[in-house]
C-alpha cells in the first residue's frame, strides 16, 4: 500500500518448526540447520523518505530503544551504507509480534525495512543483495525478508533456502509472561552428537501434511530455554494435554506453539487455554496460520 511517497508493509512472525545446532563457532556463534515459516501475526511499519538524511523511529511500544540500538535502524543504516547513499526515512512501527519470544519480531521489521526503503529510496537492490544486507543485520533477517515464504537456513541462520511448502498449517502459539534472551539460551544449549535429519519435515512440509509434521518437530534448544524459565515447560505441558498434533518451542523461546488438525481444532485448542489455564496467568494466545508458501 502506498502512502505518498512512502509506504506501509507488513513483517510476519516466523515460527522454527525444525533447529538443530551443530556446533559452535570461532565468531562466538552456533552453526544451526533450521527450518523457519512465516505465520500470520504482524508488526506494521510506515516508512518515508526524509530530505535532511536523518534516520527517525518511532514506535506505539513503549520501552522499545528507537535509537540505533533497534534492528530497524540497524537495517536501515546498513542498506545506505550498502548502496552508498546518504537518504534519510522516518519509520512508524506499530508491534502486535511479542518480543524476546522467538518469534522473529525484531528482525521481521528490519527485514520489511530494508525491503520498503529498496523502494522508497529506488535503490533496485535484487534479492540476493537484500540478502546479504539482511545477514549482516542478524541471523534471522535474510530468512524473514518479504515473499520469501518457507526457508530452510544453516551457517548461523544467514544461508537461506526457499524450501517448498505445501498448505497452511494451523499453529496456536502461547506467550508466556517471559521473555528468553536468545544469547543466555545459546550459552545453555548443549550440542547434538547425532544431529537430527531436516528433510523428513521438509517433505512432511513440501506435503501440506499436519501430522508428519507434527511428528518431526525438533528444537534442539527447548531443554536449555525449560531451564532457564521453567514456566516455560510448565505452558507447554498445559498447552501439550488439550492434545494437539505436536507441539515445540520456537527459536531460543519462550514461545511455544501446537500444530492443530485444521483451523477448527486451532480454535478450540486456543481457547481451551484461554479459559482453564488460569494458574499461568499473563500468557497471551494467538491462534494463526502458517502463511507464505512457496508454490
Ligand atoms: O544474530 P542475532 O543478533 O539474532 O543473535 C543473537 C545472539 O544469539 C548472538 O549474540 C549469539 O549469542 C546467539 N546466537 C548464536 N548462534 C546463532 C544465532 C544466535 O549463538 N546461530
Amino acid at each position: 500500500m502506498i502512502a505518498g511517497r512512502g509506504r506501509v508493509i507488513w513483517a510476519a512472525a516466523k515460527v522454527n518448526l525444525f533447529l538443530d545446532v551443530l556446533g559452535k563457532r570461532s565468531d562466538g556463534y552456533h552453526e544451526l540447520a533450521t527450518l523457519i515459516v512465516p505465520v500470520g501475526l504482524y508488526d506494521t511499519l510506515e516508512v518515508h523518505p526524509r530530505e535532511d538524511g536523518e534516520l527517525s523511529l518511532t514506535c506505539d511500544q513503549p520501552g522499545l530503544p528507537t535509537d540505533e540500538r533497534n534492528l530497524v535502524w540497524k537495517a536501515a543504516d546498513a542498506l545506505r551504507r550498502r548502496a552508498g547513499v546518504s537518504a534519510g526515512a522516518s519509520v512508524r512501527l506499530v508491534k502486535r509480534i511479542p518480543q524476546e519470544a522467538g518469534l522473529g519480531g525484531g528482525s521481521s521489521d528490519a527485514a520489511a525495512v530494508l525491503a520498503a526503503l529498496n523502494a522508497v529510496w529506488h535503490l533496485n537492490l535484487g534479492r540476493s543483495d537484500l540478502a546479504s544486507v539482511a545477514a549482516g543485520v542478524g541471523s534471522d533477517v535474510a530468512a524473514l525478508l518479504p515473499g520469501a515464504g518457507a526457508t530452510w537456513c544453516t551457517g548461523r541462520g544467514e544461508v537461506v533456502e526457499p524450501t517448498p511448502a505445501g498448505g497452511p498449517l494451523h499453529l496456536v502459539v502461547v506467550k508466556p509472561p517471559v521473555g528468553c534472551s536468545t544469547a543466555e539460551v545459546y550459552r545453555r544449549v548443549r550440542q547434538s552428537d547425532h544431529p537430527v535429519d531436516g528433510t523428513v519435515i521438509r517433505h512432511a512440509l513440501a506435503a501440506g501434511d499436519s501430522a508428519a509434521v507434527a511428528d518431526a518437530l525438533h528444537n534442539r534448544l527447548e531443554s536449555a530455554a525449560f531451564d532457564l524459565q521453567p514456566m516455560v515447560k510448565q505452558v507447554y505441558d498445559r498447552l501439550n494435554s488439550y492434545r494437539p498434533l505436536g507441539c515445540r518451542l520456537t527459536g531460543s523461546g519462550a514461545c511455544v506453539f501446537a500444530v492443530c488438525r485444521d483451523r477448527a481444532d486451532a480454535a478450540r485448542i486456543a481457547r481451551r487455554f484461554e479459559d482453564d489455564a488460569t494458574d499461568l496467568p499473563g500468557c497471551r494466545v494467538f491462534a494463526v496460520p502458517t502463511t507464505g508458501a512457496v508454490p
